[in-house]
């Protein structure tokens, strides 16, 4: 059976392969280092899930990318971050990777996917949007912090009936095999809502847990916190409306950003955990990018500015 190619040893890029190979889905990991891959295919992935901390270990394959050969497969699940995903890396990446293949990306915010798929050609480009917490406990070790779900759909709009009905074959597909690894997946055939929906609550959510070095939970804790991630959200929301944010009305939209702080409460933000490691965040492609998509509908993004400043000052 194809090996199913997991690219990303970060703590999501772990969950996913770990949680396949648990499975008994054949995998094999693409890391960045050649140090990362030689420890997971020694001892495996550590996996801690659950209320009890219930840790098991998992046997894969990994390889460091830049020396992978090329993907025995046709699904390769992209979990590496947006600051990791450089040219010269998607380059490589359409080395590695046959036509027709579907690449399902992770990442958050946006501008990637419009990215990949033309660095791609010939290849099926799915986004995944997931709300699964996961974190980076060891080089080989990761805690699912929290059960999340995940929404998987073609990237384009599909024009034609043939082009729908593949569409929704290969996200079925890559959801399929999400939800055999224990995960909860679906197909969207609107992804790029559910997109700009993740970037709002990202939006708020990730600079601020990132400036103020508390997770998730404690955002929503004082009025002047509060304060400050409704004047943030407003201003996204203003931003993403005129970008296709269609559904959800501002009410909806701003229980769902407490929803996810109270759901993650003991989480450590994405982005707090890269300023706490010392690691490039992800804030081009959340605030910075909310900054160029205001500034090109004549918009003004003074809190998104003003956090993308302060988060890239860090
Ligand atoms: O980036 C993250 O950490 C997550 O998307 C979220 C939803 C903010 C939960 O921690």
């Amino acid at each position: 059976m194809d090996r199913t190619v997991v690219m990303g040893g970060g703590a999501l890029g772990m969950l996913l392969a770990g949680k396949l190979a648990a499975a008994g889905i054949p995998v094999r990991m693409w890391t960045r280092t050649r140090e990362q891959a030689l420890v997971v295919g020694e001892r495996g992935i550590e996996l801690e899930e659950g209320a009890e901390r219930v840790k098991r270990v998992v046997r894969l394959e990994a390889a460091a990318f830049e020396e992978a050969a090329p993907a025995e497969t046709d699904l390769v699940l992209v979990a590496i971050k947006q600051t990791a995903a450089s040219d010269r890396t998607l380059r490589e990446l359409d080395l590695k990777t046959g036509a027709g293949s579907a690449i399902v990306l992770f990442q958050n915010g946006i501008g990637h996917a419009e990215r990949f798929a033309e660095a791609l050609p010939g290849r099926r480009i799915l986004v995944a949007v997931t709300t699964e917490g996961a974190l980076r406990t060891g080089v080989a070790s990761v805690r699912h912090t929290g059960s999340g779900t995940t929404w998987i759909g073609e990237w384009g709009d599909g024009s034609d009936e043939e082009a729908v009905a593949r569409s929704a074959a290969e996200p079925r597909r890559a959801a399929d095999l999400l939800e055999k690894a224990g995960f909860s997946a679906f197909v969207s055939n609107s992804i790029r809502e559910r997109m700009l929906r993740k970037l709002l609550i990202n939006a708020v959510i990730n600079p601020l847990t990132a400036l103020w070095r508390v997770p998730n939970g404690e955002l929503p804790a004082t009025p002047d916190r509060m304060a400050v991630m409704e004047a943030l959200f407003r201003e996204t929301l203003g931003i993403l409306r005129k970008h296709g944010l269609k559904d959800g009305g501002e009410r909806e939209l701003w229980a769902s950003v407490l929803e996810v702080c109270r759901a993650t409460a003991a989480n450590r933000s994405s982005m707090l955990q890269d300023v706490l490691a010392g690691r490039d965040t992800e804030i081009g492609a959340l605030n910075g990018a909310l900054c160029e998509l205001a500034a090109s509908v004549g918009m003004k993004a003074p809190w998104n500015a003003a956090v993308a400043a302060l988060v890239k000052a860090i």
